[in-house]
């Protein structure tokens, strides 16, 4: 939610600013801006409306020399998206630029109190305020930028990642964050910012991540200083990172969406490669076993997550019910957070995220962590908030995820999930031998039936454009394929813009049923396991009403087949593993109709990849 890139070396600024934006379009797109300290020691700021490409036809006949800028790209919060409210925000003499991410909830206050002293407003946003107040700040007590931005946020409530730089100094910038991420690049002389080590894994993989309430002076020719807004100096330990650049690009797909649905199978043999033994008969996750005797004990275990994590969530709920035998409750974060829950200490709260960096999910964990409750994060960011504030956790390890709907992510926490129930279970001896090893058997082998399943993409593709009219979606599905019915119907809400609803298929009968007619689809997850018989009737009843019927089946299922007007074959699979497959072709099904009807699927509308505000 919002990118933030900065640059001060010896090098153009410009184009690293953005190549860094291109880079971070997917985490907010609807307006972009750059400020740079000129070669002529001039604070220029160029911005527009749209997305970064807007910007870029907009800067090209003006003078974007320097060596320092900052630079931003805008989900809106705080005013509509245009020209004036996009970031950069000049203070009011103009000789500061600020970039935020985050909101700033005390902004109204402040905003009057300045105007009192005679400030006045261009934008609707929280950002300008706080940089009006470093300048406020700044030259009523003639301090300096580093020591102004400190005050200024010790008055600021709320969530931020900024930079700042000064007209008449191409030698400084100041930056800092509260629960909103911010990464420090480090390279040969010269130093990197941005909301996440996309756009500097290009120039250096030594990286420093800011805590909350820290500052970083970041000066030409000098070491990194870090200081917290109290003035206390603090040292960070430099990583490195292991992404790869060709992680960040297409790789010859036409969208980010496709290439990750595509990426299942490679991504997630890689992420089990380590976890289950060569010979698949055991599975071992480090962060469960080294903390055994936590997880053989729990009375309870709460997940919290947000959207698609979420939803892996309630499968998580399944598996670990089924196999660990230990009773789980599945919150959203949002609501655990204000809802004053019951968190006892000998609870462990799963905290899942892709990106690490959701406010409402690690705001669920800080008040996990305050009840003196156990956090185990499934994260897919290295390095990211979340990791570095539980107490344990395992990676999903499947590479950047760039296109905003959530696909290889989803898979691969539901893997993670599976192998978090299958070790607890083995270690609290719930499981049979011979159960564990069919199961750890057959979670080996997912990868390569996920590629079985790919092939369904040409069938999916051909009858994609049939579904374009479609207004409204209903999906259904039992047991361990309603979270799967719900993260389908998410799916194509989000990219193709058609409303979809999700439910349990007995739950039709009680409300949804009255929906159907010969213009709704509802699509049916419909496997040889669990339920059967019952959703066969489920199916009978839809097509009673005349509803139109795409079904996700095992392969040769002719009954089943002779029910749909549509159905798509995955391969046979264990019941509580038929997710890992069912959802891709879900997934394809919300990707072609939406590029069929013309949707942008990687950057949907109002949507941003990291939502890191409230
Ligand atoms: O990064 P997170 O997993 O914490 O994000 C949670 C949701 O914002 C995210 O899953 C969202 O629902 C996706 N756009 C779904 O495709």
């Amino acid at each position: 939610m919002c990118g933030i890139v900065g640059y001060l070396g010896n090098k153009e600024a410009y184009p690293i600013l953005i190549k860094g934006l291109h880079r971070l379009e997917y985490r907010g797109y609807d307006s972009a801006g750059v400020a740079l300290v000129n070669a002529d020691n001039s604070l220029k700021v160029y911005k527009a409306k749209g997305k970064v490409a807007d910007l870029e036809n907009y800067a090209q006949d003006k003078d974007c020399s320097g060596t320092i800028g900052i630079a931003h790209t805008r989900w809106a919060t705080h005013g509509e998206p245009n020209d004036i409210n996009a970031h950069p925000h000049y203070s009011q003499s103009a000789t500061l630029a600020l970039i935020h991410n985050g909101i700033i909830e005390n902004y109204a206050v402040i905003k009057e109190d300045l105007k009192k002293r005679g400030f006045s407003f261009q934008s609707d946003t929280d950002t300008e305020v706080l940089v009006q107040l470093i300048e406020y700040i700044k030259t009523t007590n003639k301090l300096s930028l580093e020591k102004a931005v400190q005050l200024a946020l010790k008055q600021a409530i709320g969530a931020y990642a900024i930079a700042v730089i000064e007209k008449g100094n191409p030698n400084q910038i100041i930056a800092a964050r509260k629960s909103s991420p911010l990464v420090i690049g480090v390279g040969d002389d010269e130093f990197f910012l941005a909301s996440d080590a996309t756009p500097i894994i290009e120039y250096t993989n030594k990286v420093i991540y800011l805590d909350d309430e820290e500052v970083a002076i970041i000066r030409r020719g000098e070491e990194l200083s870090i200081k917290t807004i109290s003035d206390v100096e603090v040292t960070h330990e430099v990583k490195e990172l292991e992404m790869s650049l060709s992680e960040l690009e297409k790789g010859g797909f036409e969208h980010f969406m496709l290439k990750e649905i595509y990426e299942q199978p490679k991504r997630l043999k890689e992420a089990l490669r380590g976890r289950i033994n060569i010979d698949e008969t055991e599975v071992n996750l480090a962060g469960i076993r080294e903390h055994k005797d936590k997880f053989i004990n729990a009375k309870r275990i709460l997940i919290v997550a947000c959207g698609t994590s979420w939803h892996a969530g309630l499968i998580g709920e399944y598996l670990i019910e089924e196999f660990a035998r230990i009773p789980v409750e599945v919150e959203y974060a949002s609501e655990f957070r204000y809802r004053n829950p019951i968190i006892n200490k000998d609870d462990i709260v799963i905290a899942i995220s892709q990106s690490g960096e959701t406010a409402d999910t690690l705001a669920a964990i800080e008040l996990a962590k305050e009840a003196g409750a156990f956090v185990y994060g499934i994260c897919n960011v290295v390095g990211a908030s979340i990791p570095r504030n539980t107490d344990s956790g395992s990676y999903t390890h499947v590479g950047p995820e760039i296109g905003v709907a959530s696909t290889k992510a989803f898979t691969a926490q539901v893997t993670v999930l599976s192998l978090i129930a299958l070790t607890i279970g083995k270690l609290k001896g719930e499981l049979t031998d011979e159960n564990y090893l069919k199961l750890v058997k057959e979670l080996a082998s997912i990868p390569n039936k996920m590629e079985r399943t790919l092939k369904t993409n040409q069938q999916i593709l051909n009858f994609a454009p049939i579904f374009t009219y479609a207004r409204n979606f209903i999906y259904l599905g039992r047991g361990y394929n309603f979270p799967v019915a719900l993260e389908g119907a998410l799916k194509l809400k989000e990219i193709s813009y058609i409303h979809a609803e999700g439910y349990p298929a007995a739950e039709m009968k009680h409300g949804p049923i009255a929906l159907i007619d010969a213009e709704m689809p509802v699509v049916v997850i419909a496997p040889n396991k669990g339920m059967y018989e019952k959703t066969i009737s489920n199916i009978q009843e839809v097509k009673a009403r005349k509803g139109r019927v795409i079904s996700i089946i095992t392969e040769g299922d002719e009954t089943m087949k002779e029910l749909s007007d549509f159905s798509i074959e995955i391969p046979e699979t264990e019941e509580c593993f038929v997710p890992l497959l069912a959802s891709i072709p879900l997934q394809l099904m919300a990707y072609h109709i939406a590029v069929v009807k013309g949707c942008n699927v990687d950057q949907p509308r109002n949507l941003a990849k990291s939502v890191t505000v409230e």
